[in-house]
């Protein structure tokens, strides 16, 4: 039986030539970057270029770039580091319903410390309205942050446009990027990002390894202390290897990045197609204008999600309902709920499947052929 991998967004499988560099500085660069000897200049040499090159990927300075543990670590450093360090300015926060828990998480936790949270809706493309986040916003706001594409359902918010609205209030303007970085170009100037976060193993890269855009003059109260490192942001030794595989990853995510997007919107396409020529019923999740190409999320009517993925697992396919796995059961999908509200049908019927490195035209026509059987097989 052939193996297929249809769950990129989840993470994605590390690139050789990563592989390769990670190796090579495991082997030979051991210094601590921190110390000022030969070893230590060698390992900081190394952080250097890496930075150079991630700055220069998002259009920031080369001392915007602190690194983090992943995506995560960099969601909570921008929110609580923001929360705390600007209390005096006021305690509101603007976030969206549809945020990676990542953010939602901490925001709760924000919440049971004194701060209070404005959940924006999104509309039934997962879209959030710039009216709404304006209409929200109040003198006391210190910290917005929307999300730059969703990771369910694929969805892109208007980024650019919120970045514009928030250039002349106080209020920060954060962007988890984790799904968008390397396939949507950034901006952070020209989009008025004041934070941004980032992880390398969804780009091809090693887990573990991430980091976080933070515009100069932004005020964020560290919560790791120790030494100075990361410019007394992040304490800790650096993931020198990690760095060093993060950098090759951007090199090569950038390379084609607009034939790798042009590439991945054939796949959906085949995806799509296979799908109808199969005379199954089913329905994207998302917006048909402003969507991550690789990012498919389906409805099959009339199935249930968790038989579903057990039977896609059983026949080779490995791919998500996009919602979390708690205690063994899925939970209904927050990102759905909002789109469609708690009753609808979407919430225990939808698929994501998302693709990336290595996946073939030939790929995503079996992948639609073996789903369509386990519709078929579900709904008779
Ligand atoms: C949108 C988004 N934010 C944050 C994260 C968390 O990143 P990490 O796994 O590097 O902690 C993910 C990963 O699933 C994500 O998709």
């Amino acid at each position: 039986m052939n193996k297929y991998y249809a769950d990129y967004a989840a993470t994605s499988p590390i690139h050789p030539d990563v592989v390769e560099e990670m190796t090579k500085v495991m082997h030979h660069i051991y210094g601590n970057p921190s110390s000022i000897h030969a070893y230590g200049r060698e390992a900081r040499k190394i952080i250097d270029e890496a930075r150079n090159v991630i700055a220069k990927s998002i259009h920031a300075n080369f001392n915007e770039i602190i690194f983090t543990s992943g995506g995560t670590e960099a969601d909570n450093m921008a929110l609580i580091g923001t929360a705390y360090a600007n209390k005096d300015k006021g305690k509101h926060i603007i976030t969206t319903a549809i945020e990676h828990h990542a953010v939602l998480h901490t925001c709760e936790f924000l919440e049971q410390n004194g701060f209070e949270v404005t959940y924006l809706p999104v509309d039934k493309t997962g879209r959030v309205s710039v009216e709404d986040v304006k209409n929200a916003l109040r003198d006391d706001t210190i910290l917005v942050s929307v999300m730059f594409a969703n990771n369910e359902v694929g969805t892109i918010q208007p980024i650019a446009e919120i970045g514009q609205l928030l250039s002349d209030h106080q209020a920060y303007f954060h962007t988890d990027a984790v799904q968008a970085y390397g396939l949507l170009p950034i901006d952070v100037k020209k989009m008025h990002i004041d934070l941004l976060s980032v992880s390398a193993h969804k780009i091809n890269g090693p887990k573990g390894i991430g980091f976080l855009y933070e515009n100069t003059g932004v005020r964020l109260q560290p919560y790791f202390y120790g030494g100075e490192q990361e410019r007394k942001r992040r304490a800790g030794t650096e993931n020198v290897p990690g760095i060093a595989g993060f950098k090759k990853a951007v090199e090569i995510i950038q390379k084609d990045r607009q034939k790798k997007y042009d590439f991945y919107e054939q796949l959906r396409e085949k995806f799509i197609q296979r799908l109808k020529e199969e005379s199954i019923n089913f329905k994207i999740n998302g917006s048909e204008s402003n969507y991550l190409p690789h990012i498919i999320n389906v409805s099959f009517p009339g199935t249930d999600v968790e038989a579903f993925l057990v039977n896609l697992d059983l026949e080779g396919i490995s791919a998500s309902s996009g919602s979390a796995c708690t205690a063994g059961s899925l939970e209904p999908s927050h990102v759905l709920r909002a789109m469609y509200g708690s009753e609808s049908d979407e919430l225990f019927n939808s698929i994501r499947f998302s693709f990336g490195l290595g996946v073939t035209l030939e790929d995503v026509e079996d992948i639609a052929k073996i789903t369509a059987k386990v519709v078929k097989r579900l709904t008779d």
